[in-house]
């Protein structure tokens, strides 16, 4: 049994916040610096009332609408965010409440800007076991909310929004081969350490990163990550129609364009539009390049990520 992508959807929340207005906010930095060393132009912001389940609702509304399926179809769902509503429930449970079905099993995932990627992963396991036939898998961010807005090294980068794709059982391949890491003894070099205990804060509840650090780390795993998913499946990179790689920032995914030798006419990017989403990134590339007509069924797909764990991951896929 195969696991095929049968629908893709996504969501941005309308409030768009570019470099100019960061510095208009009073942000130290400048558009010019924040182009040049990320490739970031705009990223759009959550409203006060919207909720990481509400993003997911409306991006998982437009993957069942693609996939042609009804709501109750769905026997699984998995959610990756570090953004969540709730301590518990998970957002996967709110966000089958808002879908309006019950019994599917759903639980949320926590592999930060590899998220989606272990998500994926994770159902297609299911699918292939024979235990379930039909997953939502959805990554979702409101990033905005753990941003500390005077430390300019971290709140230029981040953006909010949701990815969401319908993964079948399917006769047809489907997810080729996927692979997952983790190392968290690199947990330091990007991390939110802060919990809430006896209803205080403790610690500090802002992304905190080394960013140079965590650039070498990213540079490296992800060219070593998508040439372990090729050689599982027998494959060459020449073999990829579409890179769809985290968007975190344009000069790593040259990087890792050029150590797989593809070009970037092959590789898409979203991320001067959305900055860095984390979970949300791949699905919201995904479907902005199935939408925009890039992405067409039987096209082969390497869909990478690398975050906060730090963790890593790539599936391979006939699209
Ligand atoms: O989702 C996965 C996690 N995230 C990533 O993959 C991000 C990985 N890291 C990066 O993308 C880059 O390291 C950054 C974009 C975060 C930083 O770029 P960099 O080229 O590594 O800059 P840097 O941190 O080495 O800082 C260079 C200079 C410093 O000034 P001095 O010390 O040279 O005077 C910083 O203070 O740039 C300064 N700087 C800024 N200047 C204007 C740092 N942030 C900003 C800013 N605006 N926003």
């Amino acid at each position: 049994m195969h696991a095929r992508i049968t629908g893709t959807g996504s969501y941005l929340p309308p409030t768009a916040l570019t470099n100019n207005d960061l510095v208009a906010r009073g942000v130290d930095t400048s558009d010019e610096w924040i182009v040049e060393r990320t490739g970031i132009r705009c990223r759009h912001i959550a409203d006060a009332g919207q909720q990481a389940s509400d993003l997911a609702l409306a991006a998982s509304l437009n993957a069942i609408g693609t996939a042609g399926i009804s709501a109750e179809k769905i026997d699984l769902i998995i959610l990756a965010t570090s953004t969540p509503d709730y301590i518990f429930p998970s957002t996967a449970c709110l966000l089958q409440s808002k879908l309006g079905i019950s019994g599917a099993a759903a639980f949320d995932i926590q592999a930060v800007c590899s998220g989606f990627a272990y998500a994926l992963t994770m159902a297609e396991k299911f699918i292939q076991s024979g235990s379930h036939r039909c997953a939502l898998v959805v990554g979702t961010e409101v990033f905005s909310r753990i941003l500390d807005w005077n430390d300019r090294g971290t709140c230029v980068l981040f953006g909010d929004g949701a990815g969401a794709v319908i993964l079948e059982a399917s006769e047809e391949p489907g997810i080729l081969a996927s692979a997952l890491h983790a190392d968290g003894s690199q947990h330091g070099i990007l991390e939110v350490p802060g919990n809430i205990c006896g209803g205080k804060v403790v610690g500090q509840p802002f992304v905190k990163m080394d960013g140079p650090a965590v650039f070498k780390f990213a540079v490296k795993v992800l060219a070593e990550v998508a040439q372990e998913v090729l050689d599982r499946a027998g494959m060459s990179a020449a073999a990829i129609d579409w890179l769809i790689p985290h968007q975190a920032n344009i000069r790593i995914i040259q990087s890792t364009a050029k150590k797989l030798g593809l070009p970037m006419g092959r590789v898409v990017t979203t991320v001067d539009r959305h900055g860095n989403t984390s979970a949300a990134s791949i699905p919201l590339a995904l479907d902005a390049a199935v939408r925009d007509g890039r992405i067409k069924r039987g096209d082969t797909l390497m869909l990478e990520g690398v975050g906060g764990g730090f963790t890593w991951g790539a599936v391979l896929l006939k699209f």
